[in-house]
C-alpha cells in the first residue's frame, strides 16, 4: 500500500503527529505497518471533522484564442508565492493533449515546455509537498488511463482509498496521488453515464475533502471544466476567453473581471461564456466583480524584490485606507460591524504569525480607544486549548490571506458554538472572509513577498479605524493622524542607506535581540520574526524589562540588541535596559521617536500619535531585515521552508 494514496498529492506530512512522521520517514512506503496507516487515517478524519482545508497548491486554466502556454506559465509564476516544489501544464490541440511537468521551479518548467506545440486551451498547476517525493511522476496534470481526461487538482481527497476499492479495483495508477483517482473516476462514470458533465458532477458528489479542479476533455477540446469545494478558486472573464485560477493574481495578466465560486459548484467554460451549476446541475446566477488591482500591482517594476517594493508601498496603503474608510473626515463603516463590536463584552483576536503581532497592537487600540477588553490568541493554540469565553464575545480573525488553516479551524469551532465573527483580511472572497459574519478589507494590494510588511501596517491601521469608530466621539482626528503616519513612513523609506549600513555594521552574529516595552514590545516581536524569517539570524523579540530575568545570560561581546522607544512612559526604563546589555558587551542600536530621542540614538523617527507608533517604528526593522538578508544573498521573497498562505494546520 502506498502512503501517498492516503495523503494525496498535496497533503504534507505536517498533518501527521511527529511520531508518526518519524515512522513514515523511516519506512519504505510499501513496508508501512497497517496500524500506522490507520492512525494516519484517524488523524485525517479528525482534521476533516474540524473542517480544515489542507492544500497549498495553485491552479490556472484558460480557454480562448491566444496561445495558452505563456498565459499558463505566467499565471503559475504569480502563484509561486504560495510555495511549491513541482509544476506542470497540459494543453490540447488537434493532435491531442500535451503534458509538460517536472519537479522544480517554473523557470525550469519553461525549459521543459515544447515551444512548437500551439494551443488555445490549457491547465496549469504548482504542487507543494512536504512528504513523499516531489517528482515528475507525481506532478500535475494527471490523466485518466485512456488519456481522455487531464486534470489539475488543489486539495485532498480523504476517501480516495474507499473510492479506489469500490470503483477502480483493477485500475493501474501511474502516480501516488489522490488526483489521479479523480481523473480515473471521471472516465469511469463517463462510460457509465455517457455524459461528461453528469459524470463530473457525480464524481464531485462522491468526493470527501477539498478540491479545486481544472479538467480538459480531449474528446471536446472547446470546453474547459472546473469544480470547487473548500479549496480556493475564482473564474476570470474576458472577451473571447475565460479562465480559472486559485486567485485573481494568476489571471490579472488577462482580466480584472472575476466571478466567485461557492463550494460544491461545477463550472463549464467556453471561449464565449461561463456557466456555473450546483451539484444537481441547476445553473446558478452570480454577478462578476471588478478587482481593484491591476497587473502593475503584482509586477516588481524596477525593484529587485517584492519585499522592498511592498515596504515602499506602505505610505500609499495608509492613504488608501484613509480614502476607503473616511468621508469628510468621518469614519464610514458598515454599521452592523460597529454594532457587533460595541455589543461585545470582550474581543478575541485570533491570528497567526505577523497577523498575530498586528493583533497585539489591535488589543492596545481596542482597549485604549474603545475600552473593550481584548485578548489575542495564537490560532493554532486556541482550537485545542480553548480558554473560558465571556458571555458576549466577538471573534476577530486577522489574516492577510484569509486562508490560514489554523485560523479557519478556530472559525469553524466558534461558529459551531454560535459566536459572532469578523474577519480583517486583504483578500475579498477568501475563505475566512466568506465564512465569518462580517469582513473588513485591508486594501493593501497584493502582497507577494512571503515576509509580510504592508499587510501588517494595514492590519494595524484598519484596527485603529475600527476602534476609533466604535469609540465614537474622541479627540483623536484619525484621518489626519494617519496622513502624518504616511508622511513619516515616507521619510523613513527615503533613507534606505541608513538601514543597509546598520545591517552591515551590527548584524554580524548568528543571533540578535529586539527589545521594547509597552507597545514597542509588540513591534519587537514582529521585528524579530521579520529578521529571522528572511536572514535566518536567530532573533528574539523581548519585553525589555524581562530580559534581566534570564535571557540576559545570552548577551556576550558583540551580540546585537536593537531597542525600540516610542512611549514616553517607558523611555527611561528601556534606556536602562539598553545600558544593562551594553555593560555586558552588546552592540546596541536605538530606534526612537524624535521627542524621546537622545543624541546617540542611531535611528530617529519623526513623531506620530502615541497610539499609532507601531505603524512607523516597524518600518526601519523591515528595512534592516531586508538588507541583512540581501547581504547574505538569500532568496528574500521566498525564504526557505516558508509559504505565504499556510493552508495546513
Ligand atoms: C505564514 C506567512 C506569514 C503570515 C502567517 C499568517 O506563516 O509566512 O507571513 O503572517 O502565515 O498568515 P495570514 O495570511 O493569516 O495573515
Amino acid at each position: 500500500m502506498k502512503v501517498n494514496r492516503l495523503f494525496g498529492g498535496c497533503l504534507p506530512a505536517v498533518y501527521l503527529s511527529r511520531g508518526l512522521q518519524t515512522k513514515l520517514r523511516g519506512n519504505p512506503y510499501d513496508k508501512i505497518e497497517e496500524k500506522v496507516i490507520k492512525k494516519a487515517t484517524l488523524f485525517l478524519y479528525l482534521l476533516k471533522k474540524e473542517g480544515v482545508v489542507i492544500n497549498m497548491c495553485g491552479i490556472v486554466g484558460y480557454i480562448g484564442t491566444q496561445d495558452v502556454k505563456d498565459i499558463l506559465l505566467n499565471g503559475l509564476e504569480k502563484l509561486e508565492y504560495r510555495g511549491y516544489d513541482s509544476a506542470g501544464i497540459a494543453v490540447v490541440n488537434e493532435n491531442g493533449v500535451h503534458i509538460f511537468k517536472d519537479k522544480g521551479r517554473i523557470a525550469h518548467l519553461r525549459t521543459v515546455v515544447d515551444e512548437t506545440v500551439l494551443s488555445t486551451v490549457g491547465i496549469g498547476h504548482t504542487r507543494w509537498a512536504t512528504h513523499g517525493a516531489p517528482n515528475q511522476r507525481n506532478s500535475h496534470p494527471h490523466q485518466s488511463s485512456t488519456g481522455r481526461f487531464t486534470i489539475v487538482h488543489n486539495g485532498v481527497i480523504e476517501n480516495e482509498l474507499e473510492l479506489r476499492q469500490e470503483f477502480l479495483p483493477n485500475y493501474k495508477f501511474i502516480s501516488d496521488t489522490d488526483t489521479e483517482v479523480i481523473a480515473a473516476l471521471i472516465e469511469h462514470f463517463v462510460l457509465e453515464k455517457e455524459d461528461v458533465e453528469l459524470a463530473i458532477r457525480h464524481v464531485m458528489s462522491l468526493l470527501h475533502g477539498s478540491y479545486a479542479l481544472g479538467v480538459i476533455d480531449a474528446g471536446n477540446p472547446d470546453v474547459l471544466y472546473a469544480a470547487k469545494n473548500k479549496s480556493p478558486m475564482l473564474i476570470g472573464l474576458g472577451e473571447g476567453f475565460n479562465m480559472i485560477g486559485s486567485d485573481a493574481m494568476a489571471m490579472l495578466q488577462c482580466t480584472n473581471q472575476f466571478v466567485e465560486i461557492e463550494d460544491e459548484e461545477f463550472i463549464k467554460l467556453t471561449r464565449e461564456g461561463v456557466t456555473i451549476y450546483n451539484l444537481l446541475g441547476v445553473p446558478v446566477k452570480r454577478s462578476p466583480f471588478t478587482a481593484e488591482l491591476d497587473a502593475s500591482d503584482i509586477e516588481k517594476g524596477t525593484y529587485p524584490h517584492y519585499m522592498l517594493k511592498e515596504i515602499d508601498e506602505q505610505p500609499y496603503v495608509i492613504r488608501r485606507i484613509v480614502e476607503q474608510y473616511f468621508e469628510d473626515g468621518q469614519i464610514k463603516m458598515d454599521q452592523k460591524i460597529v454594532d457587533a463590536v460595541q455589543s461585545a463584552d470582550r474581543l478575541y483576536i485570533i491570528a497567526a504569525g505577523t497577523s498575530m503581532h498586528a493583533g497585539f497592537v489591535g488589543k492596545q487600540l481596542f482597549e485604549q480607544l474603545a475600552g473593550i477588553p481584548t485578548e489575542v490568541h495564537i490560532s493554532s493554540e486556541f482550537v485545542y486549548n480553548t480558554p473560558v469565553i465571556s458571555k458576549n464575545p466577538l471573534f476577530i480573525f486577522i489574516s492577510q490571506s484569509g486562508e490560514t488553516a489554523d485560523s479557519r479551524a478556530v472559525l469553524v469551532k466558534i461558529k459551531q458554538l454560535g459566536y459572532p465573527s469578523l474577519t480583517i483580511t486583504n483578500v475579498p472572497g477568501s475563505t475566512l472572509s466568506r465564512e465569518a459574519d462580517h469582513t473588513l478589507l485591508l486594501h493593501a494590494g497584493p502582497e507577494i513577498a512571503v515576509a509580510s510588511t504592508k499587510a501588517y501596517t494595514a492590519q494595524v491601521a484598519v484596527q485603529a479605524v475600527l476602534a476609533a469608530k466604535v469609540a465614537g466621539k474622541s479627540d483623536l482626528d484619525l484621518s489626519r493622524e494617519l496622513a502624518i503616519v504616511a508622511n513619516v513612513m515616507e521619510s523613513i523609506t527615503d533613507h534606505k542607506e541608513q538601514y543597509e549600513e546598520i545591517a552591515k555594521e551590527y548584524l554580524t552574529q548568528r543571533n540578535c535581540f529586539y527589545i521594547g516595552r509597552h507597545v514597542d514590545y509588540y513591534v519587537a516581536l514582529e521585528a524579530a520574526l521579520k529578521l529571522k524569517e528572511i536572514s535566518y539570524i536567530q532573533t528574539e523579540g523581548f519585553a525589555a524589562g524581562e530580559l534581566k530575568h534570564g535571557t540576559i545570560a545570552l548577551i556576550e561581546k558583540g551580540t546585537p540588541v536593537i531597542a525600540i522607544i516610542s512611549q514616553e512612559a517607558v523611555n527611561l526604563n528601556t534606556r536602562s535596559n539598553v545600558k544593562e546589555v551594553k555593560a555586558r558587551g552588546a552592540n546596541t542600536v536605538i530606534i526612537s521617536l524624535r521627542s524621546l530621542s537622545s543624541e546617540t540614538d542611531q535611528i530617529v523617527i519623526d513623531d506620530v500619535h502615541p497610539l499609532l507608533t507601531p505603524l512607523v517604528t516597524v518600518v526601519p526593522t523591515q528595512l534592516i531585515s531586508y538588507y541583512a538578508a540581501l547581504q547574505r544573498d538569500f532568496d528574500i521573497d521566498k525564504p526557505r521552508n516558508l509559504a505565504k498562505s499556510v493552508t495546513v494546520e
